[in-house]
Formats: structure tokens, C-alpha cells, sequence
């Protein structure tokens, strides 16, 4: 059978999709420009096939940190098959969204509400909305990432470079209303200071990833936690990411630190689309006195798969396992880089080690190491997702081309020549997609 070109193909599909796909992480330039896969044929458990049915390992990202269990559970897809069978969509509601509420409550002693929406921005904006109906006031305090919606590119209007701190440099407004501009102030993760400088009575809303690539400090934490209830606004944790990952729950859990509200997405349906908003009861309740509703988001696949996936990941005790393997893989690339004298870091949650370069020409190192492995069967970046199907030995195995890797780079970087790439650099931004 002939090869598909799948470089063409994915030129063809930005002529009829702008960017050729709706995730900015997930384009070909974020890895490696022009040489990418792409498009893939079929996932399961932590392998990828692509159109060409060439097979790859994925120490990538797992679905964009979705697929805790692994690609296409057969557990999960069992009960989804049976619901899509007895109807995903009528007139009535479907039972499982209570049940799938009444599971989240339950892990989040603190909270007695949930809602439910199909994205992660989505239901950040949801939050918010709830929040500033409670707390009565516009203004909200941001530190992380929470989606695409006006409220939050809104903080780059007054000052272009206000998310570049939050780690999404050269994001754009264009379309955003300029009358949003006052509506949203930032602080920096693990920073009092800072914190302490934009927060005021006006302050309705706190929003922030409670965890990201570094531990918090929980006295900071805490000083969030008391200032916001100091000031009446409305603490919001944001786990899109950091949910489910490294224990049953929001990661707030294990630090023993309570939001007003808690968001989930991602993980929470392994892969499938579900999000859901958690929360106290006097605050979600005011969701009731504006309008918020939408069609899809009474779907049932999604309650559906988000019940099977916490049963599955209490029944196999993944976050601990995942931990584990993510534990070890760093060990294991920290002993490897120091046999070839290369510098790195790996930071994040600890089943999501994020490894960097640390050098002058960190992107380019990048590209080529993702070049290199994808050459013996890898998808490798930076952000390495640990799953249920990563078995022991598939991880050694990935060590193993690692290595030989890291052994290339050293040779390039003690003769101070450049890593050859066949393609461009990976972007690093979102700055040079979205122009
Ligand atoms: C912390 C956080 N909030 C919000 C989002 C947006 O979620 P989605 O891409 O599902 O809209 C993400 C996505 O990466 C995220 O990590």
C-alpha cells in the first residue's frame, strides 16, 4: 500500500482548518515542525499508531495529560459502548450525572455541589461566573493557565505581557473587548509579595493552579486561603492538569488546603470529554440566580466515562503507580545526563515529569531529541505523561534509546557544534502559531 504523505496532509487540512487543528499543544510546530506524524490511525494503552500504521510509544503527552489509564480502556469503553447502545442523548436526564456528582463530593469532603461542563476552558468560565455572582464583584485575581475565553486573555489588554509570566508568552487579544481590561490582575506562583501587591477589596475572584511544575509553598497557599476569605472573594482551584494525576483527587487534598471551588477536566474521563465544578453549596447555588445551561453538557458518555474511570483508577490504585514509574524515570534520565555531562531539570507532579535542557540552545536540543527518538519508535518531548500502560518494561526500554540519545547530544555540545535537526526548531510559544 502506498504511504500517505502526512506531511501534505496536514498541509491540505490548514488550508480548510485554521492552524489544522483546534489545540495549539497539540500542532506538529510544538514538537517537531515538518517531521511530526500528526495524525493518528489508532490509540491504545500507551501505544499510537499513525496513518502509515507506524507504531509509537507515547512519552509525550498521553492525550495532553488526559489518558491516566492509558489509551481506550476496555473497562471504559464497555460501559460507554452500553450506554451509546441504551442512548447517549434524550429528552430525560441522565442518572449517571448525579451519581458521577455524588462521587466527587464524596473525594471533596469539603464541597456539597457540582456541576458539569464537556472542556476544561469551559468550565474555568463557568467558575467564574458563579463566582462573580456570589462574590458580587468583577475583579479577579489570576496565576495559571484556565483556557481561551475572553476573561482570562483579558490580563494581557492592559499590559501585552502579563501571561508571559504565567508561562504562555506572546498570547494575542485581538477580539477580546478592550472594556475587560481592569477586570483582571496577576500574581506569581509561590510569591507573597507579589500576591500581596494587586490584592484588594475590590478582588472577587482568586483563581489559580494550585500546582503546576513546582511544589507549592504552603505557607504561601495559606496566605492565599486566608486572604481570600479576608477580602470575601471567592478561592478557585483550578486541576485541570493536576487533578487525578498524582492521588484521588485534587492535589489540594494532599496539601490539606481547601478552595471554595475546585475544577477538574482532563484525567477526569480519561480522555473522554467531561469537566466538572465543584463546590460549597452557597456559592455553587447561585449558579441558579444567572443563566447558566447548554445542550451537551447533559450528555451521557461523559458522566458515563467519568464514573468508570474513577472506579478503574480506585480499583488499580494508578496515582500511586503512576508515582512511582514517574519517580523512577526521573532517576533514571538525571543518571543518564550526568554520565553524559548534559544538564537538565526535570520538574512537575511527579507522575508528569517535565525535562528541559539546560543549555543555551535548550529548544533546539529539544527538537532533536524528539527527532531522534521518534526515529526508533518514541513520541518523546518534554512533558512525559506516566500512565497505567507504561510498564516497566516499556519504560526501561525507553531509558535505553534515551541514552543513546543524550550520548549523541553530548558528542555535539563537547565539540561545540550544533545538533543537526532535519526540520525547524519546536516553538516554545504560542506566539509565532497564532501568527
Ligand atoms: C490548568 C488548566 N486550566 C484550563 C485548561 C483548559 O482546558 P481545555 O484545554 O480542556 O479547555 C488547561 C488545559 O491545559 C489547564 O491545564
Amino acid at each position: 500500500m502506498n504511504k500517505i504523505n502526512l506531511q501534505k496532509l496536514l498541509s491540505n487540512a490548514k488550508k480548510i482548518i485554521p492552524g489544522g487543528n483546534q489545540l495549539i499543544s497539540k500542532r506538529s510546530e510544538m514538537f517537531l515542525p515538518g517531521l511530526w506524524p500528526n495524525f493518528y490511525k489508532k490509540a491504545k494503552g500507551c501505544s499510537i499508531w499513525d496513518l502509515n500504521n507506524n507504531h509509537y510509544y507515547d512519552f509525550c503527552g498521553m492525550g495532553v495529560t488526559s489518558c491516566v489509564l492509558g489509551y481506550s480502556d476496555n473497562e471504559i469503553n464497555q460501559q460507554i459502548v452500553k450506554a451509546i447502545k441504551n442512548g447517549s442523548m434524550s429528552t430525560l436526564n441522565s442518572y449517571e450525572e448525579y451519581e458521577l456528582a455524588k462521587k466527587l463530593i464524596n473525594i471533596h469532603p469539603w464541597s456539597s455541589m457540582v456541576k458539569f461542563t464537556r472542556s476544561g476552558g469551559e468550565a474555568c468560565s463557568v467558575a467564574i461566573r458563579i463566582a462573580r455572582a456570589y462574590s458580587g464583584k468583577d475583579k479577579i485575581a489570576i496565576c495559571g493557565y484556565h483556557g481561551w475565553h475572553d476573561w482570562y486573555l483579558s490580563l494581557n489588554l492592559k499590559n501585552k505581557n502579563n501571561l508571559d509570566k504565567q508561562l504562555l508568552p506572546g498570547l494575542k487579544t485581538i477580539g477580546v473587548p478592550k472594556s475587560l481590561s481592569k477586570t483582571t490582575v496577576p500574581f506569581s506562583f509561590n510569591d507573597k509579595k507579589s500576591f500581596d501587591k494587586i490584592i484588594n477589596k475590590k478582588i472577587g475572584v482568586i483563581i489559580m493552579e494550585p500546582m503546576r511544575d513546582k511544589l507549592p509553598d504552603l505557607d504561601f497557599l495559606r496566605h492565599v486561603r486566608s486572604t481570600a476569605k479576608k477580602i470575601n472573594a471567592v478561592l478557585i482551584f483550578d486541576e485541570i492538569t493536576s487533578g487525578f494525576h498524582d492521588n484521588y483527587g485534587g492535589i489540594h487534598l494532599k496539601f490539606g488546603i481547601n478552595p471554595d471551588i475546585v475544577i477538574f477536566g482532563k484525567a477526569l474521563g480519561n480522555g473522554h470529554p467531561i469537566s466538572a465544578i465543584v463546590g460549597k453549596k452557597n456559592i455553587m447555588n447561585r449558579s441558579q440566580d444567572t443563566f447558566i445551561s447548554s445542550t451537551m453538557w447533559t450528555e451521557r458518555v461523559g458522566f458515563v466515562a467519568g464514573i468508570a474511570t474513577l472506579n478503574k483508577m480506585k480499583k488499580i490504585n494508578v496515582q500511586i503507580k503512576n508515582i512511582n514509574k514517574g519517580n523512577y524515570l526521573r532517576m533514571k534520565l538525571y543518571k543518564v545526563a550526568k554520565k553524559y555531562n548534559i544538564n537538565i531539570s526535570i520538574c512537575g507532579l511527579e507522575s508528569i515529569p517535565i525535562l528541559k535542557f539546560l543549555h543555551k540552545d535548550s529548544d533546539r536540543l529539544m527538537t532533536y531529541y524528539t527527532q531522534e527518538m521518534l526515529k526508533v519508535g518514541y513520541l518523546a518531548g518534554s512533558q512525559i505523561v506516566m500512565s497505567s500502560s507504561h510498564t516497566q518494561s516499556i519504560i526501561n526500554q525507553y531509558i535505553k534509546a534515551a541514552d543513546e540519545v543524550f550520548k549523541s547530544i553530548s558528542k555535539y555540545i563537547s565539540s561545540n557544534k550544533k545538533v543537526p535537526l532535519k526540520g525547524a526548531v519546536k516553538h516554545n510559544t504560542f506566539k509565532r502559531l497564532t501568527t
